[in-house]
């Protein structure tokens, strides 16, 4: 069954809005994991605006089933991610002014960079992802530079607001899968997946790994994070592929 890898950062956002130490992501992880979570994953963005190293570090020491780290291919933060060594990072791009990654790293045309990135993050064995938009040559450059994994940008599918803009956005998505696999890359999946709208692509072949924050923190203000991890789990169980 696909996995849920479930981000926290927003359980930080909330401690961050008082600068106080409540609610705690580390907390948030562990009942995540009680939840069913299969990851957890953590964006440590150079402003330090949820997340911060103290949670990083705390993470992984904590963090029982898959540490993801999303991150900016800046060297002080290549440089934590060597010193922490979480099992993956997952790179993303990263700007200042938003509230959010919108959408995938320019591999094709930061090749040098992230193929820089890729290799000091494998020295540390740590297996490295790229979060990209489902177009053919960001990922073969992402498999090209090393990458192990692609994460696909879902925020096409979430964003979709008529059956035209859905159906091109899933065509997307099907042909980023079929480009991944013909590349010997796992696929994942993210950004912008809720209860509402994650049975679809939940039910594509060849997804190995959502990653889902908003909404699952969204929920868990009214349910607790256990059991809107339990809840997320289940709809991925009910909306698996069907076999060919
Ligand atoms: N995957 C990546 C690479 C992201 O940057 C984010 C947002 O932090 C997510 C998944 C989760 O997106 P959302 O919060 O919309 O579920």
């Amino acid at each position: 069954m696909v996995h849920l890898g479930v981000n926290i950062d927003h359980v930080a956002t909330v401690r961050q809005a008082r600068r106080t130490d409540e609610p705690d992501p580390v907390w948030a992880a562990a009942e995540a994991e009680l939840g069913g979570a299969d990851g957890i994953t953590f964006h440590l963005r150079e402003d330090r605006r949820h997340i911060c190293d103290r949670d990083a570090r705390l993470l992984k020491e904590t963090v029982a089933t898959k540490l993801n780290m999303e991150m900016a291919i800046a060297k002080e933060i290549v440089d934590i991610a060597c010193d922490l060594q979480p099992d993956q990072c997952s790179l993303v791009p990263e700007r200042r002014e938003e509230l959010t990654t919108e959408g995938g790293l320019d591999v094709v045309r930061h090749r040098r960079d992230v193929g820089a990135a890729v290799d000091r993050l494998r020295e540390r064995g740590i297996v490295v992802s790229a979060f990209i938009e489902p177009i053919a040559e960001q990922i073969r450059a992402a498999a090209e530079v090393g990458c192990a994994a692609v994460e696909l940008w879902t925020g096409g599918y979430a964003h979709a607001r008529t059956p035209d803009e859905v159906a091109a956005s899933l065509e997307a998505l099907r042909g980023g899968i079929s480009v991944g696999q013909e590349c010997g890359l796992v696929v994942h999946g993210g950004h912008g997946l809720t209860y509402r709208n994650v049975s679809t692509v939940a039910t594509m072949a060849g997804f190995a790994e959502f990653n889902i924050g908003h909404s699952i923190v969204s929920r868990a203000v009214f349910t607790g994070m256990r059991a809107a991890v339990a809840e997320m789990k289940s709809l991925l169980e009910r909306y698996q592929p069907q076999e060919s």
